[in-house]
């Protein structure tokens, strides 16, 4: 049994769905494949990294393989019995860019599973499997957005989910004249997963210094009851919010240039008031500012590196990056890795 899942790229509202807010993402035609197979013991092997672990019985360890095995104690915490398998991964999506390596393998093996043992579960507990292989296994506290778009996205369509109430419309992804390209900052810095959790729970506090239950009580007066770095993690969150509303608007009509205001002030805020950006992204998205041709640019994902999304006029980044290139290498020591991206559909059997 061979399957698919896409990695995703988010337009805008970042760090806003495990705070009940809203989020523009869409998957990428870059993927996670993972075939299954009967086998005596598990073995699972990276065609990707030229790995193979085998293990007599499943435990934690600490590798790419935890994603796998966390699914697994998904199904099986649903009563949901597994036999050992042999699960053998390939992959074009860079692990630790941003664009959801991860939660693309989660949906990718929960799905071949499924499949090969005839499990009858509906897309939407699909997503909540994949999920809960990162929150109780991996122990990352992530929010709902990327596994669920791995699963529900539509080629040509970003998601306007709510995750809140988890309603969602496709909103058409028509760029006429545009590109949109990721550049891969090829560093993930140590603390990408321990400042995601703190993250996580500055925002329970701030719902518990206001007395309210959900995000979506907040009110921009609200601001003045906080001080300190609280209230810029909830500023973030109040304006990503808003930011995405005002990106679906323009998306609909076709405003590229609002929208890559959007982006840029995004990145801002991911900056100043979530403090989870770095010096590497930070780098690639103000040396893309002063670029005629470039309209937006900002972190994407759960930051302290990863990759930056870029919406470009059409045929005009192609000359700016080399020199981006060159300037990056000068001053981190690193060779950036960039793609044009285009949109995909979600999961699907090979
Ligand atoms: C990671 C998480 C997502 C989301 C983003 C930040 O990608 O897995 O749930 O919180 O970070 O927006």
């Amino acid at each position: 049994m061979k399957v698919k899942a896409p990695g995703r790229v988010n337009i805008i509202g970042e760090h806003t769905d495990y705070n009940d807010g809203y989020v523009l993402p869409f998957a990428i035609n870059r993927y996670v494949e993972v075939e299954i197979e009967d086998s005596e013991f598990y073995r699972f092997y990276s065609e990707t990294l030229n790995e193979c672990i085998e293990l007599r019985e499943l435990h934690k360890t600490g590798t790419w393989v935890d994603y796998i095995i966390g699914v697994i104690f998904s199904f099986e915490n649903r009563g949901y019995k597994i036999p050992p398998i042999s699960v053998k991964i390939n992959s074009n999506l860079p692990i630790g860019g941003g664009l959801s390596s991860s939660a693309a393998l989660e949906v990718a093996t929960a799905f071949a599973i499924s499949k090969k043992f005839g499990f009858d579960i509906p897309n939407f507990e699909m997503v909540n499997v994949a999920r809960e292989a990162e929150m109780n296994f991996v122990g990352v506290k992530c929010g709902i957005m990327d596994q669920f778009v791995s699963i529900y996205s539509r080629k040509d369509f970003a998601i306007f989910l709510d995750t809140k109430t988890l309603d969602f419309k496709y909103i058409p992804l028509r760029l006429m004249g545009y590109e949109m390209y990721i550049i891969n900052s090829k560093v993930k810095h140590e603390l990408s997963f321990s400042e995601y959790n703190v993250r996580k729970e500055e925002c329970e506090k701030i719902l518990a210094v206001l007395g309210k239950r959900s995000f979506r009580e907040l009110k921009r007066s609200d601001l003045n009851l906080l001080s300190g770095f609280l209230k810029k993690r909830a500023q973030h969150v109040i304006e990503e919010n808003e930011r995405v509303l005002s990106a679906v608007e323009q998306l609909i009509k076709g405003n590229f240039k609002k929208l890559g205001e959007l982006l840029y002030e995004s990145h801002e805020s991911l900056r100043y008031l979530y403090e989870v950006s770095c010096d590497e992204t930070d780098f690639i998205v103000e040396y893309l500012k002063a670029k005629e041709g470039i309209l937006g640019a900002r972190m994407i994902g759960g930051g302290f590196g990863g990759s930056v999304l870029v919406l470009a006029e059409v045929d005009r980044f192609g000359t700016i990056i080399n020199s981006l290139i060159e300037n990056y290498y000068e001053k981190f020591g690193i060779e950036l890795e960039y793609y044009k991206i285009e949109s995909s559909d979600g999961v699907s059997i090979l």
